[in-house]
Parts: C-alpha cells; structure tokens; sequence
C-alpha cells in the first residue's frame, strides 16, 4: 500500500510593480476623497503596473523567489498553475509563459480563473495533485494586472483595486501535515455581480468602444460585499471542521483582501480577535487572486507564521465563487535563508534557465526557417518544372 502523502509549503515569493499611487492621486482623476476611501475600505494606496510589467512577468518574479525560498531548482518543478482574471492573453495561457521564463522545462502549466477565489483553488487543485502521487511538486500562484481591467472614470471600482503575484511552492513528502483540508464553491447565478465583459461572446468592437463599453471591471458592491460577510465565516468554520479543528486551534486567518469591514465583521462572526485576521489591504487594495499569497508572504515575513502554525486562507469573489484551505505549517521560515553560494547556485540555475529558453526558441526558429526555405525550394522547382513543360508545349505547338 502507498504510504500517505501530504502536500507542504516550502517556498513562498511576492512582488508588486514599484508605482504607489495613493488616495489622493485618485481624487483628482475621479470624485472621490481620502477619507471615503479610508473609511469604507480601508485601502490608502495600491501599486500599479507600468508598461514593462504584465501579469506574467509579475508571476515570474514572485515564482522566482518562491522557488529559491523552497530551494528547488525549476528544472524538477512539475507543474505551475497561474490564478488569475487578467491573463497577458487569451491564448497562450499565463502559466505557460511563467513555465518557459522560470526554466521550468518539465513542468505542465495551466491558468485558473475563479477571480479573486483563484489562488485558494489553485492551492486545493495543486495539493490534490500532490497527494495523489500524480506530481511531486508544484509552483502556485496568483497574479493579476487589474488596472488593465479598470474604468478609470468610474470611481466604484477603480479606487480599490491594485496589481501584483504572490507565489508559493508545494512539495509532498510523507511527514503529516501541509494542506490539511480544503472547500470549494461556486453560485453562477450571481455571475452578473462582479464582471469584465470582454470574451468571445461579446468581442470588442469599434461600435462598443463608441457607447463607452470596453474590457472594464463592473461591480455591483453592495450585492457582493453582502456575499462576503456570509461566506467568509460559513467556509472557514467547513474547513476547520474538515480537519477536525476548532476555531481556536486557527493561529492565522488570511482573507482575500477586498475591505476591511468584511474583515471586521468575519471576525466578529467566528469569536475572534481582528488580530487573528491578517490584512494589508492599506497597503495593496484588492489585488483579486493575488491578494492572499500577498498577504500570506508578508504575514511570513512579519514573523506572524511559525512552524505547527494552522492557518486558513480565504477566498471569495466573482463567478460568484468562494473557498478556503486549511494549512499545518510545517517548515519553519528561518530555515529558509540560504547562504551566499547557495543564492550564488541558485542565480546560476536561472541563468542556465534562461539559456535553455533562448536555446529552444532559437532552435525553433532555426526549424521554422528551414521548412520555410525548403516550401520555397519546392514552390521554384515546381515552377521551374511548369515553366519547361509550358516551354515545351509552346515548342510543339510552333512545331
Ligand atoms: O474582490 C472581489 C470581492 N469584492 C468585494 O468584496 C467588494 C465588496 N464591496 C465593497 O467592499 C463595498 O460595497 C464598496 C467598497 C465597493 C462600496 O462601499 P459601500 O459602503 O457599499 O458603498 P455604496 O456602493 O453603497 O455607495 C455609497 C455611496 C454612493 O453614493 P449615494 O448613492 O449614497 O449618493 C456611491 O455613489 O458612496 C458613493 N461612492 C463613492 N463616493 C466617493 C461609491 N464609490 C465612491 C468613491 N468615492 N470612490
């Protein structure tokens, strides 16, 4: 018989692009106050990607450092899987490009798009995988460009939203502990609360764009903040349960950062102190499905997760779709500093992947080149070949 196996986080990575754009700043694009924005959010600033910076390249960079947290090299990485709203296209996928910029030749890759929900189905589908025996580890990440995606005259949802990736690696092995439990969930009837657009069934046309309709966000606020100070308390008490907790066993609880008084009122509803729910949402806004690895990593760095911790993360958002997972942490983040020529391997190892990725394109390049080039050889011979047969015809004829 297999022995069990469990799916554990080794290796944790944020980024955010560099622009901050405060409250303030706001308010002189669209009607809107500091302290509206405070009061009914919590959010003060967010940070916004520039032209070089895209959900990909994003991912890249919190994937990278995941995966030097974790030790791992990305070559014996075996899959990546992208949450995200906001992919850099709808073909190929985001995760594959990750795939290719990390060097992780041999892992799968595919995007997951439940929103805001992303990166806690990511994790559930990625840990179940794990335990399966199907793949031995995993990159998981959540990374979203929702200023791309904003109205910037409408200031219901531009203010409260903001871009970055929060990475983090599983591994399996058989030590207990890891994703202990998760739940999933999803109610379509409530699809038209929380939306963009933009697909195949309503492609963007210049006739659109001429009525002001475009790929934006559209949210009804009031319908899904009424969604989140339901669910937020129902699907955590499910977890904790799953794993034969009690609310009081949960050292952490790390929410999907959309405001802070859905965060106040979770609270309040499971008997806990606000200070058991991690947010820096001030700090970020609602980044969707990059907002829990977000805060997971900074909770990290804060020195708010310990080995033997429990911790729940929560998502909840547009589909509509919710879900938590409950987490054992089990490796200690102290252990996770490498030294200098550790750093010093690891650069190298990105290095190599970089290489191999030039190598591959290039070779398919050089590949594509040569079938061109032979098409072309073909095409002169066979016109060549029609040119003498007409010449020869053309002589029997004068014959
Ligand atoms: O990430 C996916 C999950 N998303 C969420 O969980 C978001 C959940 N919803 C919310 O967090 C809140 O509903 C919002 C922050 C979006 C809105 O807060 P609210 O307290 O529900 O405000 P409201 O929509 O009921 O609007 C109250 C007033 C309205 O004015 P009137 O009609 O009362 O005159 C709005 O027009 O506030 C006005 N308003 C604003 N005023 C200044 C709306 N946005 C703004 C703004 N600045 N940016």
């Amino acid at each position: 018989m297999q022995a069990s196996r469990y799916a554990h986080i080794t290796g944790w990575g944020a980024y955010v692009p560099p622009r901050c754009v405060t409250n303030a700043e706001l308010s002189q694009l669209v009607p809107t106050s500091d302290a509206w924005i405070r009061e009914r959010t919590g959010i003060e600033t967010r940070h916004i990607a520039d032209d070089e910076d895209h959900t990909s390249t994003m991912a890249i960079k919190a994937g990278r450092k995941a995966l030097q947290t974790a030790n791992l090299d990305p070559g014996r990485l075996g899959l990546v899987i992208c949450a995200t709203s906001t992919p850099d296209y709808l073909m190929p996928n985001t995760a594959s490009l990750i795939q290719d910029g990390l060097g992780a030749t041999h892992a799968a890759a595919f995007d997951l798009n439940t929103a805001c929900s992303g990166f806690v189905y990511a994790l559930s589908v990625a840990a179940s995988m794990l335990r399966s025996g199907a793949y031995d580890s995993a990159l998981v990440i959540g990374a979203e460009s929702m200023s791309r995606v904003m109205d910037w005259t409408d200031r219901t949802t531009c203010v409260l939203f903001g871009d970055g990736a929060g990475a983090v690696v599983l591994q399996a092995s058989e030590r207990p502990g890891g994703v202990l439990s998760f739940r999933l969930g999803s109610d379509g009837s409530g699809g038209d609360v929380l939306t963009v657009g933009m697909g195949t069934r309503n492609p963007i046309t210049p006739e659109g764009l001429a009525r002001g309709e475009g790929p934006f966000m559209k949210m009804a606020g009031r319908e899904v903040y009424r969604f989140a100070t339901r669910i937020v308390d129902k699907v955590t008490r499910e977890v904790v349960e799953d794993a034969e907790l009690e609310i009081d066993d949960i050292d952490l609880i790390i929410p999907h950062q959309a405001n802070i008084r859905i965060l106040a009122k979770a609270a309040k509803q499971l008997g806990i102190p606000i200070e058991r729910i991690y947010s820096n949402l001030d700090r970020y806004g609602n980044t969707s499905a990059a907002s829990v690895p977000l805060a997971l990593v900074e909770a990290i760095q804060e020195d708010r997760i310990h080995a033997g911790d429990h911790v729940v993360m929560v998502g909840f958002g547009g589909g509509l779709t919710w879900g938590a997972t409950l987490v054992e942490w089990t490796y200690d983040p102290a252990d996770r500093e490498w030294s200098l020529w550790q750093r010093g391997l690891q650069g190298a190892r990105f290095g190599l992947a970089g290489v191999k990725s030039f190598a591959h394109r290039a070779e398919r390049g050089v590949r594509f080149w040569e079938i061109r080039m032979r098409r072309r050889a073909r095409r002169r011979k066979k016109a060549e070949e029609n040119g003498a047969d007409k010449a020869a015809t053309n002589g029997q004829l004068k014959d």
